[in-house]
C-alpha cells in the first residue's frame, strides 16, 4: 500500500464523507420526520462514524437518559469503525443509551419486530445482497415502525474518479458505483419488493468535500506517482464543475435519495 495511502480507519471514513452524512441525515429527521419521543427502539444500520446516531441526539439530546428509555443500536460489519464509535459513545456519556455492535445488515442479529425507527444511511449500495438487507430491516421493525434508506442522487467526483482510474489502470476498470444506484427507484423498488408500505421517495441537497485501491491492489508506482495521479484527479473534477479552495480541498454539491417506508 503506498505511504500517502490513508489505512481504512473510522478516521479515514470521517475524513472521506465530512460532514456530508450527517448533513443529510439532520436534514430529513428536521424536515420530514415526525417527532422521535422516548421509548423508541432506534436503529442506525451501517454507523461507520455514527452519523444517524448522532444526528438523533444532536436533534433530540433529551433521549440521552429518557425514561422510558430510548435504545439506539449502532451496527456496522467494519470492527475497526465500531471499536472507534464504542470510543466516541464512551467519551459523549452515551454508553447507556447508544449500542454499538459490529453486525451485517444482510443478518441482522436484533430481536424480530422491536425497532420503531430504522436508518440505513449511505449503506445499502454497499452491501452484498441489498435485498436481503432490505427484508432484514423489514423483520426487525414493529408493525407501523418506518424505515429510512438514503443512496447519492448525485456524486459529482464519481466521473473524474472514473476516468482517472481509466488513465491510470486501463479502461475496462469498473466504476465503483453502478449507474441504477443514483436513481430513487432503486431503493423505492427494493423496499416496496420487501413488502413495505407508503414507499414516499424525496430528495435532499448538501455538500462534500476520494480513490479507493486501484484492481489488482497497490504498487510501488501508485505511491512513486501519487502526488501526479492526484493533480490528474483534482483537474478532472475541475473540469466536472467542482471547485477547488485555497488548500488544494476538492468541494462538491451532494443530492441524496431519501426513500421512506413503513412496516404494514
Ligand atoms: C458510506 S458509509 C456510511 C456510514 C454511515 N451510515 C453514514 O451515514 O455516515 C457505509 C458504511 O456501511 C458499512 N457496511 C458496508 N457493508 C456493510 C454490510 N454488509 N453490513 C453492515 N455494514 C456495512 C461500511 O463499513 C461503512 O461504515
Amino acid at each position: 500500500m503506498p505511504k500517502q495511502c490513508v489505512p481504512r480507519t473510522s478516521r479515514l471514513l470521517a475524513f472521506m464523507i465530512g460532514d456530508s452524512t450527517i448533513t443529510f441525515a439532520r436534514k430529513y429527521l428536521c424536515d420530514y420526520f415526525s417527532p422521535i419521543a422516548p421509548g423508541a427502539v432506534i436503529y442506525d444500520n451501517g454507523c461507520g462514524t455514527g452519523a444517524v446516531t448522532r444526528a438523533v441526539l444532536d436533534i433530540y439530546p433529551e433521549l440521552i437518559s429518557s425514561s422510558p428509555a430510548t435504545p439506539i443500536h449502532a451496527t456496522d460489519i467494519n470492527a475497526v469503525f465500531i471499536e472507534d464509535f464504542k470510543e466516541l459513545v464512551a467519551s459523549r456519556g452515551w454508553k447507556s443509551t447508544v449500542h454499538p455492535a459490529v453486525m451485517a445488515a444482510e443478518n441482522l442479529a436484533l430481536p424480530d419486530s422491536t425497532v420503531t425507527h430504522s436508518f440505513t444511511n449511505f449503506l445499502i449500495f454497499g452491501v452484498g445482497d441489498a435485498p436481503k438487507a432490505a427484508a432484514e430491516v423489514l423483520g426487525t421493525l414493529v408493525p407501523g415502525g418506518v424505515a429510512v434508506m438514503t443512496s447519492w442522487a448525485t456524486l459529482p467526483h464519481a466521473k473524474a474518479l472514473d476516468r482517472t482510474r481509466e488513465r491510470l489502470y486501463g479502461e475496462h476498470v469498473m466504476s465503483h458505483i453502478k449507474p441504477e444506484w443514483f436513481e430513487s427507484s432503486y431503493l423505492e423498488n427494493l423496499l416496496r419488493d420487501a413488502v413495505f408500505v407508503r414507499v414516499t421517495a424525496f430528495q435532499v441537497d448538501s455538500e462534500m468535500s476520494w480513490m479507493g485501491m486501484p484492481p489488482g491492489g497497490w504498487t510501488e508506482k501508485d505511491e512513486a506517482e501519487w502526488d501526479r495521479n492526484r493533480e490528474i484527479y483534482g483537474a478532472k473534477c475541475v473540469r466536472e464543475g467542482f471547485k477547488v479552495d485555497e488548500d488544494g480541498r476538492v468541494r462538491a454539491s451532494m443530492v441524496a435519495n431519501v426513500v421512506m417506508a413503513w412496516k404494514g
